[in-house]
């Protein structure tokens, strides 16, 4: 059995695709302090037998009939990209907190009108940035602001891996499809090059501005060859950082995601799992006051659960936000098209000047 808290988030969980079925809906069903109170997906057959698997108290076939139920504190919303913002507009009007998958949207403009509409609400929203919830990226963070002292240079990468999906078709349950699913017009995934930096992007960029800050402005190239895509990025941070992002999608060799972080009095380095090993990163903090790492190990890992759990902590008991805000996923976004933009000429690009969208 799983030992619940007395107050609990009520949930609806907007989707029944891959995202909720690989993570969401368990990962709402294992959280401490939260229940699955609905589900919902336009596609009823999928919704049915989601349904039978994960058990919520009601299902609906229509996002609207969801939002005026009374009984659903807040939405998670597992849907494609292009859907994020219109339907966390949506859900903010309707008084509901919302937890988005990453990234944000897809433009700048869309991004900084639910800005506007969120700070208006007092409501809770958080960017399902599931990495800033994984405890050796968290335990880096606390040894950078900590005992680090000043911040000389970061590197950050993420390299998805040709092998991916032989790894997650043993980590995940088996997929269930649909021929009545809902998603957007043409192909969006279509475009690799767009695609890969709003879904692999968005991760890299939230985790260099978690440990590095804000993000000024970026340089950057970019190739594609064979069937592989990359962006290497010299970033400057707003403390005046030196950085470096590297995003390759995907490599010929294993998904990593990592940093190196060197500082006045101690550096980090940093190297990541594919997600669904629910394993944290390896973290070694080097500390100059006892010149030794540092490690962490044994912690839950499994960030999905914990991300849904810290936004009920915020939202039942006031508790700091530790995921990604919508400040933070308005910066996100900025960064991903400043990085696009960039990449067209090899020009820097200031992220407060940039519009549009990847
Ligand atoms: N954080 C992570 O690690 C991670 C991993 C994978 C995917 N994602 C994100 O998850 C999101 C969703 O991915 P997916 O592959 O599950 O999407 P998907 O499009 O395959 O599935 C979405 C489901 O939502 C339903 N739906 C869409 N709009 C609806 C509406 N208005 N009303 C009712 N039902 C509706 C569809 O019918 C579909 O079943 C993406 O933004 C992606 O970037 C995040």
């Amino acid at each position: 059995m799983i030992a619940k808290d007395a107050k609990r988030l009520r949930i609806g969980v907007l989707g029944a695709g891959p995202i909720a079925q690989a993570a969401h809906l368990e990962a709402t069903r294992k959280a401490r302090n939260a229940d699955l109170v609905a589900l919902c997906d336009v596609a009823e057959d999928l919704l049915d037998r989601m349904a039978a698997i994960h058990t919520p108290a009601r299902t609906y076939t229509r996002y609207d009939a969801m939002l005026a139920d009374p009984e659903i504190d807040a939405i998670i919303i597992g849907v494609a990209d292009q859907y994020h913002v219109p339907l966390a507009q949506q859900a903010i009007q309707a008084g509901k907190h919302v937890l988005v998958e990453k990234p944000l949207g897809v433009s700048v403009e869309e991004c900084e009108a639910l800005r506007a509409a969120v700070q208006a609400s007092g409501l809770v929203f958080q960017v399902g940035n599931n990495r800033r919830f994984d405890p050796g990226i968290a335990f880096a963070r606390t040894f950078i602001r900590e005992q680090m002292g000043q911040v000389m240079a970061l590197k950050a990468w993420y390299y998805d891996s040709f092998y991916r999906y032989t790894m997650t078709d043993n980590l995940q349950p088996v997929p269930l499809a649909s021929a009545a699913v809902q998603r957007p017009a043409g192909n969006p995934k279509g475009d690799k090059q767009r695609y890969f930096m709003l879904t692999h992007g968005s991760h890299l960029v939230d985790t260099a501005r978690y440990l590095g800050g804000e993000i000024v402005q970026v340089q950057a190239r970019f190739s594609n060859r064979f069937s592989a895509y990359g962006w290497f990025v010299a970033v400057d941070f707003a403390d005046g950082t030196l950085g470096h992002l590297d995003l390759i999608i995907p490599v010929q060799g294993d998904f990593e995601d990592g940093f190196q972080v060197f500082g006045e009095r101690g550096s980090v380095i940093a190297r990541g799992y594919l997600p669904w090993y629910h394993k944290a990163s390896h973290v070694e903090c080097f500390s100059a006051a006892d010149r030794q790492y540092h490690r962490m190990l044994g912690e839950d890992a499994y960030t999905y659960k914990l991300q849904i759990e810290g936004f009920a902590d915020t939202i039942l008991h006031g508790k700091v936000q530790l995921g990604a805000t919508i400040d933070d996923g308005v910066a996100a976004m900025r960064a991903m098209v400043a990085i696009a933009k960039s990449a067209e000429n090899g020009h820097w690009v200031q992220l407060a000047e940039v519009s549009g969208g990847v």
